[in-house]
């Protein structure tokens, strides 16, 4: 991995305010979150640092999504601070819809509009929520549909395009926005197993530009060759993090080991109580 490139690309990309500060680009405190008695986060403590790529991984109903929800403020936390680039985003006099724009968020589901086009998908945002005039829109489009490989597609509506190819769409009208961090929610649950390998592919080269990621995931070759840390996560805290060859490869913790058995090779895994969904 070129790891020395990346991270002086990312104190670059920084704002001044924060490069080179040794802050982290985003910072997690004791955060919790309940949906009434149903207590999901009970205390995370994170911090990502610019150009670092954290996968999050654990079973069904830990709270990953939550997790990510809380740092673009999609959930309120019920107690706890989130940082992102030294910006307190849980301050209650925070402009929300500023700090959303710093932070791309990619979902299972693609959530594309069914009767614009691609390029269309990814003027629309930066006309609307940066004020960005025509000309600039199409020419950010048109770069970050280059940028996921789907320049030839830019005229094409969602449903001429398969799965793959709307999720590069999504995380392009993502990138379009300038964010300084991309969350990942499972982007590759949706798609057909012969669709994933385009879109990680995606995701690795945005790692390698130096971009600040949370992916929660379950392509565990895509966590071990393209991660910095792997944190895992049960019942709502974090049981165990470090390098990817550390957590996936030597996992210290029963709860780990248990779940990687399970998803490396469900079908001799014992079964299970569901936890959700
Ligand atoms: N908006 C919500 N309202 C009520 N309960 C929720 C909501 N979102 C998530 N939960 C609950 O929080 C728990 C964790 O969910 P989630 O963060 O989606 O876990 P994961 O992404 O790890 O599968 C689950 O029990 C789920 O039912
Ligand atoms: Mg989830």
């Amino acid at each position: 991995m070129i790891l020395m490139p990346r991270k002086a690309e990312a104190m670059r990309a920084g704002t001044p305010k924060d490069a080179g500060a040794g802050s982290p680009e985003i910072e997690i405190r004791d955060l919790h979150k309940s949906f009434g008695d149903n207590q999901v986060l009970r205390g995370i403590d994170l911090e990502v640092d610019a150009g670092e790529v954290v996968c999050v991984i654990g079973p069904s109903g830990s709270g990953k999504s939550t997790l990510l929800r809380c740092v673009n403020l999609l959930e309120e936390p019920t107690s706890g601070k989130v940082f992102v680039g030294g910006t307190e985003v849980t301050d209650l006099d925070v402009d929300i819809d500023a700090v959303r724009r710093r932070i791309g968020m990619v979902f299972q589901q693609f959530n594309l509009f069914p009767h614009l086009t691609a390029t269309e998908n990814l003027t629309l945002p930066q006309r609307r929520v940066l004020g960005r005039g025509k000309a600039e829109a199409a020419e950010t489009a048109a770069r970050n549909l280059e940028r996921v490989g789907l320049a030839a597609k830019a005229d094409a509506y969602p449903a001429q395009l398969s799965g793959g190819q709307q999720q590069r769409v999504a995380i392009a009208r993502a990138l379009a926005m300038g964010p300084e961090v991309m969350l990942f929610d499972e982007p590759t649950s949706a798609l057909d197993p012969e669709l994933v390998g385009d879109v990680l592919a995606v995701m690795r080269r945005l790692a390698q530009e130096g971009m600040t990621m949370m992916v929660v995931t379950h392509e565990m070759s895509f966590a071990r060759e393209v991660a910095d840390r792997v944190v895992f996560m049960d019942g709502g805290v974090i049981v165990e993090q470090g390098p990817p060859a550390q957590v996936v490869g030597d996992p210290q913790h029963e709860r780990t080991r248990h779940f990687l058995n399970r998803i490396l090779d469900p079908a001799a895994a014992e079964p299970e109580e569901p936890t959700g969904e």
